[in-house]
């Protein structure tokens, strides 16, 4: 009995894995995704062409009910496809991870539609200017990227007016609107920053409305109830950021200012345990955060997701905290009991294990990336030299480099630089200027050497300027400790 349930058992085993084969199923090798186990919390997978083609023909439906069936609407057709093939084209130029990032395409176009939807209801109920863009294009900047924000801001200011009998007024209070907006996302870092902007639509709602009635296009009383309507296009776009903006982020995993200000309290779990669990490493973190924010400040790349980034970059250590040497606070060092290819395993599962924790404690993707290159495929030289006296033939470099995958964006680059820096200072005995010039420019000079910036779209322009401010600051931090050391 038992021999033919284990038969049925292999049969059905056999079954399975020649069904997986044909399906090509293989290890996932893309971007880090969210932690699988929780289904709301699930990567949204649908295929980018499936997304943008549902797009098209719910917009193409709107011009439809919105114009009806005529030549007016196989223009406006004509315009739609050929400006979301140039919007792709554009897209693909300028932000090719959005595209490769299918939770990130299927938020563009939901954003777009429920737009159009929202401009609908608006203009049939109340009144066009009622409708707010600019809500739309700020968390199009908020959640996607900049750029994409400037190109939506335009196509939706344009299909707006084109559902609206081509009115240049409403596309002109739309678009200007929304870039006046723009402005503000880079500094949006408290959901109080949401009244801000509800107030700037408003100021370029109403001051294009006067526009209008100054040139005589608008009589008195369309510019008083125009000019209403602007004042409630702001309440509603405080509202529907508010809503939306913490809605989208938990939805499709995207990472704003607001999402990365709430990380970096010291009292979420995951930073608390590195403090009493791994006090030294927490240290580390900590002046590796104020390096890597100061670098990517001067070459204008988020400096708030190279710090955060900085502060979780090794949770992994949290593990097995006595195994690595800012946690060791006596002499004893337990890698010296141990074989250098222990040792190796032991400091290359810190990354494995910081991503395992940060998808548990479901940190954001972009943070969870940064901890997944840290140290890219950068090899281990310490247990390396270690294994090559003890076993010069059998002992292979390759063998003793992290798994990586390299930086992918320059704030994983700027981490990975402002580590190694800030570790390799902290063992400089007399850490003078010249000492700590030497280092980081050792540091990146065989980083960039051994090709691990070639995946991230990095200049040497970049790495000239991260240079220096890394030196700059890492001066200033050992410079102050001296001059304390030498008053005392
Ligand atoms: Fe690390
Ligand atoms: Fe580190």
């Amino acid at each position: 009995m038992n021999n033919l349930l284990w038969k049925i058992r292999f049969l059905i085993r056999s079954i399975l894995l020649k069904f997986a084969r044909k399906l090509k199923v293989r290890y996932y090798k893309g971007p880090v995704v969210r932690y699988p186990k929780n289904l709301f919390l699930k990567e949204i997978k649908i295929p980018v062409i499936v997304s943008l083609t549902f797009t098209i023909i719910v917009i193409f439906c709107m011009f439809v009910i919105g114009i009806g069936i005529s030549y007016k609407t196989m223009i406006a057709a004509i315009i739609i496809t050929s400006s979301m093939v140039f919007f792709i084209i554009q897209t693909k130029g300028i932000e090719k991870a959005i595209l490769r990032d299918s939770d990130a395409v299927v938020l563009m176009c939901l954003l777009f539609i429920i737009a159009m939807f929202v401009f609908q209801i608006s203009k049939e109920y109340i009144s066009p200017f009622v409708s707010p863009a600019s809500a739309f294009t700020l968390m199009s900047a908020m959640l996607l990227s900049l750029k994409i924000g400037m190109i939506y801001a335009f196509f939706l200011s344009l299909f707006v007016a084109f559902l609206n009998d081509m009115r240049f007024d409403i596309f002109l209070v739309m678009l200007c609107s929304s870039i006046l907006v723009m402005k503000n996302v880079q500094n949006v870092r408290r959901r109080a920053d949401f009244i801000n902007i509800g107030f700037k639509t408003v100021v370029a709602s109403i001051s294009i409305t006067s526009i209008f009635y100054f040139f005589d296009k608008y009589d008195i009383s369309q510019f008083r109830y125009n000019s209403f309507y602007g004042m409630l296009n702001g309440a509603f776009t405080i509202i529907l950021l508010l809503v939306f903006v913490p809605l989208f982020e938990k939805l499709f995993s995207r990472t704003t200012n607001i999402k990365l200000i709430e990380l970096s309290d010291f009292n979420s779990p995951l930073l608390k345990r590195l403090m009493l669990e791994a006090p030294g490493t927490y240290h580390h973190s900590i002046m590796t955060a104020d390096i890597a924010e100061q670098a990517a400040n001067v070459v204008n790349v988020n400096s708030l997701l190279a710090r955060v980034g900085a502060y979780y970059h090794d949770i992994g250590k949290l593990n097995k905290p006595q195994y690595f040497i800012e946690n060791q606070v006596s002499n004893y060092n337990p890698h010296d009991r141990l074989s250098p290819t222990m040792s190796r395993l032991i400091l290359i599962s810190h990354v494995k294990d910081g991503v395992t924790l940060s998808r548990r404690y479901n940190i954001d993707k972009e943070i969870t990336n940064i901890i997944e290159q840290h140290h890219g495929t950068t090899s281990i030289h310490a247990f390396y030299h270690r294994a090559l006296e003890e076993s010069p033939d059998t002992t292979d470099i390759e063998n003793f480099r992290y798994p990586g995958p390299k930086p992918t964006t320059i704030e994983s680059a700027i981490v990975m630089i402002a580590d190694s820096s800030e570790a390799a200072c902290r063992s400089i005995e007399e850490p003078t200027a010249l000492r700590i010039k030497d280092v980081v420019e050792r540091i990146i000079n065989n980083k960039f050497v051994d090709g691990q910036f070639s995946d991230c779209p990095i200049t040497l322009r970049d790495l000239q300027v991260i240079r220096d401010s890394v030196i700059s600051t890492l001066i200033g931090i050992y410079h102050a400790r001296i001059e304390y050391k030498d008053r005392k």
